[in-house]
């Protein structure tokens, strides 16, 4: 005899399976990876500034060793960021994907791990400097939680 809905045991849900792994890992970036990480923003057509060249990074990672963030798919550099502190406020640079390897999350992970650091050495706000008539690089701020601060405009002075 069937047994009635009342005493029929409760179905053993699926097992959810767990969430693969993700395929490219983060580490410090180095004053070797200088050559490699101005060719990968090149490559991920970021807005070019007058520091884009390996002496640069080089004097980044001598000044602020945990400043470069970057990812590695087989060890081929595919993203990076640059999260600078300087005591009172930190700010996100030339944050860049391969173009082969964008809409995965990596943009996002590269900002996860670049945060936490920051709040690791004590940073609590965050500026991203975004070029507003880029409108992929606003919608991907803002997916990250970052605000437009209506308040505020850039101005710069290049040393020479
Ligand atoms: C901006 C950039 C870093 C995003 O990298 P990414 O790995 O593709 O980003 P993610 O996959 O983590 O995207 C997260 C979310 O951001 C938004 N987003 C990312 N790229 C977008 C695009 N081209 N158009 C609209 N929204 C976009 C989406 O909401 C996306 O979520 P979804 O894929 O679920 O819709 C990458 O496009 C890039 O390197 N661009 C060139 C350099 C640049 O503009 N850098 C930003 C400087 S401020």
């Amino acid at each position: 005899m069937e047994p009635s809905p009342s005493t029929r045991p409760a179905p053993v849900p699926a097992p959810v399976p767990a969430p693969a792994p993700a395929p490219w890992v983060m580490r410090r970036g180095r004053s070797d990876d200088a050559e490699d990480v101005v060719a990968l923003w090149r490559r991920a057509g970021a807005e070019p500034t007058v520091t884009d060249d390996p002496a640069s990074v080089r004097a980044l990672c001598a000044h602020d060793p945990a400043a470069l963030v970057v990812a590695e798919v087989d060890a081929r550099i595919v993203g990076s960021v640059m999260a600078c502190f300087d005591g009172w406020r930190a700010s996100f640079y030339r944050l860049a994907v391969h173009p082969e390897w964008r809409r995965r999350g990596l943009g996002l992970a590269l900002v996860a791990e670049a945060e936490h650091r920051l709040r690791a050495v004590g940073a609590r706000r965050v500026n991203a400097l975004v070029v507003s008539d880029h409108p992929h690089a606003v919608r991907f701020w803002e997916a990250a939680g970052y605000t437009r601060d209506p308040r505020m405009h850039r101005h710069v002075k290049t040393l020479s």
